[in-house]
């Protein structure tokens, strides 16, 4: 096919977006398991765990305090709890960041514990941090590409999926990312580790700073992202819109979970209202 054809094909498709961003073989292991609105647990355990994570940065004391998160294939797990909690180091430690001075990460039950993170990138994690996501002097363009720095094979057709699922990056590709919205430099930012075509997507906090109805578009393309096929963990600050799209919720305090649920356990559960959700 031409490009031209390839993106009549991607456009005529819009609507069935299955698997349009995962790997068609070799990484492509999750499943669009999401259309019934649950998944099955993997045979070996969660598809992401980051099971018991205790340490700190440097020499400093222990900010995670025997923290387990954990993720199904297909499925959204969202991190949630007070400024300082813990919810960026622990997304740091699932990724590789941060030295664990106990327990353990497994992805699709593999031990990756050990891994750096270029090395988990390359096992299909992708992240996003919460702060510094986009590089603002390149292009949006150029930030997509740099997404694509560990492949290859040719990514143009990722970039195309890329561009239908957040429209507007496609109009402005050519613009520094530094000149876009905080919306479009989320977009930005989310749109660069999919280039990766990740199984896994770790998100921290992607609606930081953006109105409530940017909020919600953008938590409808993560749905879109998670009914392709990729698994997403992330930590959120609005808590309730974020717990109402999560498959499980976990609620952080000082570096340990403090409760876990399905998101509608957490939205009803009393003590969760009224201590983390404002009544
Ligand atoms: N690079 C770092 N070096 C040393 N301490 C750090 C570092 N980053 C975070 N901390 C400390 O770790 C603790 C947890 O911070 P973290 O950023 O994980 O919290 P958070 O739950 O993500 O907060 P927020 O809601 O504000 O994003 C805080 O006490 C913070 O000061
Ligand atoms: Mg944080």
């Amino acid at each position: 096919m031409t490009s031209e054809e390839d993106l009549k094909a991607l456009r005529d498709d819009r609507g069935n977006k299955d698997a349009s961003i995962t790997r068609k073989q070799g990484m492509g292991t999750a499943e669009p398991v999401r259309a019934g609105g649950h998944s099955h647990p993997a045979p070996g355990g969660p598809f992401l765990i980051g099971e018991n994570m205790t340490g700190g940065y440097g020499k400093g004391a222990n900010i995670l305090n025997g923290c387990t998160i954990a993720v199904e294939r297909g499925q959204i797990a969202v991190i949630v709890g007070p400024n300082g909690a813990g919810k960026s180091t622990a997304m740091k430690a699932t990724f590789g960041m941060l030295n664990l001075r106990g327990g353990a990460v497994r992805l699709d039950g593999e031990d990756i514990t050990e891994l750096a993170p270029q090395a988990r990138v390359a096992k299909g994690m992708a992240f996003v941090p919460q702060t510094n996501n986009v590089f603002t002097s390149m292009t949006v363009e150029e930030n997509l590409e740099m997404g694509a720095f560990l492949r290859r094979d040719d990514f143009s057709g990722t970039m195309e999926q890329v561009f239908d699922l957040f429209p507007i990056l496609r109009t402005k590709r050519r613009q520094p990312a530094g000149e876009l919205s905080g919306g479009q430099r989320q977009q930005v930012a989310v749109g660069r580790a999919l280039m990766t075509q990740p199984k896994v997507l770790l998100l921290d906090e992607p609606t930081a700073g953006v109105s409530p109805i940017v909020m919600d578009e953008l938590f409808d393309r993560i749905i879109e992202v998670a009914r392709a096929g990729i698994t997403i963990l992330m930590v959120e600050q609005n808590a309730r819109q974020a717990l109402e799209i999560a498959d499980i919720g976990y609620v952080l305090v000082q570096g340990a979970n403090a409760h876990t649920g399905t998101g509608r356990e957490l939205l009803t559960d009393p003590v969760v209202r009224r201590t983390f959700l404002g009544g």
